[in-house]
């Protein structure tokens, strides 16, 4: 297991890329069970989720394999329906595949994920979902066990709202078996996400038919199949937040490039709120030292284009420094505050009251022993430990290789004092 060790105080300057998007990549992979012709992802991420992504379909008999030019391609001309829980336990979002798998062979077998450390996360909408289009769906020895009817999925009308927003997985696990059903399939309430829009244009360009994408109303058009497509994904809009994060705290100028400025609004509006100066153009941004100090700002987390909560413990770490108190409410997971312990560990003053975390600016963190507990979390911790005093250690980071590609080399390459260390054990 390896950590990263972390120097504070240096202001970090220059320009970083951002990667095809983590959340966007493991549903358009999933995609490509739904046909028999190769489908290409030239820009997919070097990431621990796309290796789990690419295992799961391996074992279900895809042939997956990253190209010598970097794309990632998958050609599942023979496949099989079940699942296994050694490969689905490790990602939450290998659960994606059950929608594809059931269009395609009638028949799809994946076991239940479990919970993760930001609370329970069920899988209900997405069942009731595939029950829409008219498959029988049980839980047996763990696992979903779904069931099309004779004939074929049946293109029907659902609603995937839950208390909490749209679910953005069960939008794209419909969306996903939709293409292949008899008939047109209506899904209300849908996530809007740009994650969401991406995998209905890679299904575009696979021939199937789908309107609304980017609404909260999507149509479906099913088809009788399915071809080839070499779709790039769109650019990561959380690891590029979670750079212009790391530039705002460390007070520097950092330029991320490649990404859409559009998918960052409600960042963006932090920023300015915050007294952060931005600049934009077409497909980059960047954030300027604030002059005068970072302003308290009150962030809550919704679905987009809200502000995402996968940037909520990056935008927390950020208020620890800020000239007074914000409030930090998480909406869509309510116990997302695994990075807070961490963070008072550097000396934050933060207090939570139920599902909010009131964050009292200091003017200085000071450094220490800190253990990574999930994917954002550790990004938030390094973030801290890049303007803490004296050396910060992240302790598990394969929680962060998950999502972050070589982050090191990246935070190296705009100034800062972060190196990985193997610690030679497990
Ligand atoms: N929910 C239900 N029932 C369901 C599904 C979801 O009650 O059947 C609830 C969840 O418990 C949560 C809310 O609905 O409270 C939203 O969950 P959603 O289904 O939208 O989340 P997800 O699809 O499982 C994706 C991202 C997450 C991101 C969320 C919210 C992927 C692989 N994961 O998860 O990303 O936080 O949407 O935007 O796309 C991350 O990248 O670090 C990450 C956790």
């Amino acid at each position: 297991m390896d950590h990263l060790v972390v120097e504070g105080g240096v202001r970090l300057d220059g320009t970083v890329e951002a990667r095809g998007a983590k959340n966007a990549v493991l549903p358009v992979l999933a995609a490509s069970l739904l046909t028999d012709r190769p489908l290409v992802v030239p820009n997919a991420p070097r990431l621990a989720d796309v290796d789990t992504m690419a295992g799961i379909l391996r074992a279900l008999g895809s042939r997956a394999e990253r190209r010598e030019d970097g794309a990632v391609e998958v050609c599942s001309d023979t496949i099989q329906s079940e699942a296994p829980w050694e490969l689905v336990r490790k990602m939450r979002a290998s659960f994606g595949v059950l929608g594809p798998l059931l269009a395609r062979t009638g028949r799809a077998e994946v076991s239940l994920p479990g919970g993760c450390v930001f609370g329970v996360r069920p899988v209900d909408v997405h069942l009731k979902g595939f029950r829409a289009l008219g498959a029988r769906v049980e839980i047996e020895g763990g696992n979903v066990v779904a069931q099309a009817p004779p004939g074929g999925l049946i293109g029907g009308e659902v609603y995937l709202g839950t208390s909490f927003g749209s679910s953005v997985g069960a939008t794209m696990n419909v969306m996903l078996a939709a293409t292949l059903a008899r008939g047109v399939t209506t899904i209300q309430c849908a996530a809007c996400e740009p994650e969401v829009t991406d995998l209905a244009d890679c299904l575009v360009a696979m021939g199937a038919k789908i309107r609304g994408q980017g609404s909260p109303t999507i149509e479906i058009e099913g088809v009788d199949e399915l071809g080839g497509a070499t779709h790039a994904v769109i650019p990561d809009r959380i690891e590029a937040g979670t750079f212009l994060i790391a530039g705002a705290i460390t007070g520097g100028r950092v330029r991320v490039a490649n990404c859409r400025p559009l998918h960052l609004g409600s960042l963006l509006d932090c920023f300015w709120r915050a007294g952060v100066p931005v600049e934009r153009g077409r497909d980059w941004v960047e954030v300027r030292p604030p002059e005068g100090g970072l302003r308290p700002t009150d962030v809550t987390t919704q679905a987009y284009p809200g502000f995402p909560t996968d940037l909520q413990a990056q935008w927390m770490a950020l208020m620890t420094l800020a000239r007074g108190v914000s409030l930090v409410t998480e909406r869509i997971y309510p116990d997302r505050y695994m990075h807070l312990a961490e963070l008072l560990r550097l000396g934050a003053r933060i207090r939570r009251q139920g599902t909010t975390a009131v964050v009292e600016g200091t003017p200085r963190l000071s450094g220490a022993n800190l253990t990574a507990s999930d994917l954002r979390a550790s990004a938030a911790l390094v973030l801290a430990g890049l303007v803490a005093d004296a050396k910060t250690e992240v302790h598990r980071v394969y929680h962060i290789d998950r999502g972050y590609e070589r982050i090191e080399e990246r935070l190296q390459s705009l100034g800062a004092r972060i190196r990985r260390v193997s610690d030679g054990s497990q």
